[in-house]
């Protein structure tokens, strides 16, 4: 059995490179032995981003992207007649917003240990168009249901490209392919939710990992490990085989993950309207406007930061500009970033207060954004912009703060006091 199964590991090698993309990407792939909690997250994003794949081809089967039917394809069929079709549908749904959790903390990561900086701006750069990929999927997914928030989502997010100077409205008819939110939308979003995106997402992550590979993982003392090899071997002398060490390692957070995941989906699928939210449990009325319409928790900063920027007259257009200016900066990140050292271990405290400013500026702009609209200023009878209450000027205060971060980091990275860096990884 052995030789028959060297003699067809040989055929194969010599048709396709398994054994050397296996040794060149695992067991001979050196990482910094050093990787802590935070480094879970890359596996766990790559976890989810495969279970929302199967959970998807499990649902395609029986929902119907049609305006008559989808919403009772998924509330009706998928989640009462077919056999686990809410087990899926929760999978799905719960995955959603713990693909979002993970690839925040992700992100999060970066800033904490450098991870952007030289040389892997790539990385980062695959990764904002990964971002951007999957805010698009979850944005074109939320429409299929085809509930009121479903509906009302859409309508005002497509709207948005409607206050475009000159080329607005058409660009909003063009997205539509109607003059409302109608078949001919669902149709497209689900082409592009099903096949469009999650082609060029799988695309980009593995261009994202193939970079990193490239390069090599970067740690916790945001340190070089390949500056250190072995004169002998060549192999950096802080590293230790990806695998088994941290395929063994992931499989921790993977069951940890799993747990948190399966409460979920067991115990609080909607997540007190976080997860799915309460009005799209109604079918779309196009007759009728909900009270309420806000995005799911994950868009709620950029939500934020679209109201808090005043209109021009009854033109929306600055705030979509801060909105769009908000997701894009983070692409601009490897450049702004001018601190001698790349890990939050040897910053100083300049760099911390701002990493600490910013996540707070962006936690409080999320609860601003699940708030009503009144909730931050209106317009009124005319057509004009009113009622700058308290949270208004709130979340005007931390849109500045949120830009601020990003545009006086090269000031603030260079200026600040950094601690020495040791030669090797410090564990
Ligand atoms: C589908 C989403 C994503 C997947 C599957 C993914 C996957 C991975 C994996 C497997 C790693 C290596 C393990 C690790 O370092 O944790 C990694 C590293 C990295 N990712 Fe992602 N990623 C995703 C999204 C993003 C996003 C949105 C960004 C930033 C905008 C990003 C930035 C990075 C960086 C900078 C590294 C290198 C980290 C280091 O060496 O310290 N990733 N990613």
């Amino acid at each position: 059995m052995k030789k028959f199964l060297t003699c067809a590991l040989k055929w194969m090698d010599d048709r396709f490179p398994l054994t050397s993309t296996w040794k060149a990407h695992l067991s001979e792939y050196y990482a910094p032995k050093n990787f802590n909690f935070w480094y879970y997250f890359g596996s766990l994003a790559l976890l989810v981003l495969v279970m929302q794949i199967v959970t998807g081809i499990f649902l395609t089967m029986h929902y119907k992207p049609d305006a008559e039917l989808a919403f009772y394809s998924v509330e009706t069929t998928i989640m009462r007649d077919v056999w686990g079709g809410s087990f899926i549908r929760y999978l799905h749904s719960t995955g959603a917003s713990m693909f979002f959790i993970v690839v925040y903390l992700h992100m999060f990561r970066g800033l904490l240990y450098g991870s952007h900086r030289n040389p892997r701006e790539l990385i980062w750069l695959f990764g904002v168009g990964i971002f951007l990929c999957l805010m698009g999927e979850a944005f074109f997914g939320y429409l299929l249901p085809w509930g009121q928030m479903s509906y009302w989502g859409a309508q005002v997010i497509v709207n948005l490209f409607g206050t475009i100077p000159f080329i607005g409205p058409d660009v909003a008819e063009w997205l539509r392919g109607d003059y409302l939110i109608s078949d001919a939308t669902l149709n497209r979003f689900f082409a592009f939710h099903v096949i469009a995106l999650p082609l060029v997402l799988l695309g980009l992550v593995a261009a994202h990992v193939l970079a990193l590979h490239e390069v090599g993982s970067n740690n916790p003392d945001g340190i070089e490990i390949k500056k250190h090899k072995d004169p002998n071997t060549g192999i950096p002398l802080d590293g230790i085989p990806f695998h088994p060490y941290y395929t063994v390692k992931d499989i921790v957070g993977v069951v940890v993950f799993l747990m948190v995941f399966a409460a979920v989906v067991f115990f609080a699928p909607q997540m007190g309207g976080y997860f799915l939210e309460a009005n799209n449990f109604a079918p779309a009325n196009p007759m009728q406007t909900p009270q309420h319409i806000a995005p799911v928790w994950y868009f709620t900063p950029y939500y934020s930061i679209l109201r808090a920027v005043p209109p021009i007259g009854v033109s929306q257009f600055p705030g979509v500009v801060a909105m769009g200016a908000s997701v894009m900066i983070f692409a601009a990140l490897p450049w702004l970033d001018r601190s001698p050292v790349k890990s939050i271990r040897y910053r100083g405290g300049i760099y911390k207060l701002w990493l600490a400013g910013f996540v707070v500026c962006i936690l409080v702009l999320g609860y601003l954004g699940t708030e009503p609209s009144n909730f931050l200023g209106q317009f009124d009878k005319e057509g004009l912009f009113s009622g700058a209450d308290r949270a208004t000027v709130l979340a005007r205060v931390l849109t500045v703060v949120y830009f601020l971060f990003f545009l006086l980091m090269p000031w603030y990275t260079k200026m600040d006091k950094t601690k020495p860096v040791p030669e090797r990884v410090t564990g």
